[in-house]
């Protein structure tokens, strides 16, 4: 089978395409035939930070068709049509075919193409999970979010409005019509506008990007208000581990999340999607020869939407 396996030239980190046998399932897992994979934060950070899977092969959400089983499968069958994060399976979605446990495998929805499902998992779920587990995100609650642009984003923004919340998205100029689109109420340039600064108040910020003062973001909640830091630079994510806790004496709360991959939380996703609730935004596809070129504008760290490799 193809893959794009991990390498580097030099010290520059790159995929390669090169052959491999195509995996056998073992016991509990299935093999999946992937037909697109969509890339994610968790693919370009754990390059830059060497963390490099086992199999070499990058890609965590992925779209499939099972052809084959071990033994003890028993949730799925040959020819099922099926969707995963393997960010905790050791990804590998980067090649024509994956072998992983079927626990993390769900029912890719009929009518649901296979891209428009691999944009799913890692990002929307880290969305749900950021407004509604930590966030406790409800009808009502006005919300800021700030990157609402890229992958998680768009994700967030629609998922707010579907909470029945007051949203204001925060990205750059490029980005300003397409936040509107998704629904939010109000959508801020962070190039022309220090929207930490002035008297607006919210009951939850969501911050997926960028880097600001804990104090700034705490500054702007209401009472009974919660920060959660989703991502955004190192730096951010450091300062909030390391200082989150002695901001969260008072009323005001600050949370770092650790998105997990939870197949109801999927399948719940899925499902908005493939009734047309909320839609996923593409921003690229590559075939997979170009998952290189995928990996690197999504490191870069401006994508629109999803960035997505197409393997069949
Ligand atoms: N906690 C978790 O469990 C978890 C799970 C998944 C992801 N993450 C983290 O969440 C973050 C977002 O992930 P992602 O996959 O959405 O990344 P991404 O697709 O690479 O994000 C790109 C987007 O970030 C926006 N952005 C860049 N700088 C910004 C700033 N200063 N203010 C506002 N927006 C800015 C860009 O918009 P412009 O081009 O308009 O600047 C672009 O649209 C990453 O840091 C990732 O590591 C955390």
């Amino acid at each position: 089978m193809r893959t794009m396996a991990f390498t580097k030239k030099g010290n520059e980190p790159l995929l390669e395409l090169r052959r491999a046998d195509t995996p056998k399932p073992a016991s509990g897992e299935v093999l999946v035939k992937v037909k697109a994979v969509s890339l994610n934060a968790a693919d370009y950070r754990s390059i830059q930070m060497g963390m490099v899977p086992k199999s070499r092969i990058f890609g965590a959400d992925v779209a499939g068709t099972v052809v084959a089983k071990g033994a003890n499968v028993t949730d799925f069958t040959v020819g099922d049509d099926v969707v995963a994060d393997l960010a905790s399976h050791g990804f590998g979605g980067l090649a024509d075919y994956v072998a992983a446990p079927s626990s993390a495998w769900v029912l890719k929805p009929a009518g649901l193409s296979f891209q428009h499902a691999s944009a799913v998992p890692l990002a929307g779920i880290t969305a749900l999970q950021g407004l509604q587990k930590l966030g406790r995100i409800a009808s009502g609650t006005k919300v800021l979010i700030v990157g609402s642009a890229g992958s998680v984003g768009p994700w967030a923004v629609q998922l707010a409005k579907f909470f029945g919340s007051t949203v204001t998205g925060v990205c750059s100029t490029a980005n300003v019509e397409q936040t509107r689109q998704l629904g939010a109420d109000f959508v801020i340039d962070y190039t022309r506008e220090d929207y930490l600064t002035g008297d607006k108040r919210y009951d939850l910020i969501l911050a997926v990007n960028g880097n600001n003062p804990i104090r700034a973001y705490k500054r702007c909640l209401n009472s009974g208000g919660r920060l959660v830091v989703v991502g955004g630079a190192l730096t951010q994510i450091f300062k909030t581990l390391l200082l989150g806790w002695a901001y969260s004496f008072g009323s005001k709360k600050v949370k770092i999340l650790t998105a997990k991959p939870n197949r109801s939380d999927l399948v719940f996703l899925l499902n908005l999607v493939a009734d047309g609730t909320i839609k996923p935004v593409i921003d690229k596809v590559y075939p997979l020869e170009q998952a290189s070129e995928a990996m690197q504008y999504l490191s870069a760290g401006h994508a629109k939407g999803k960035v997505l490799v197409n393997v069949d």
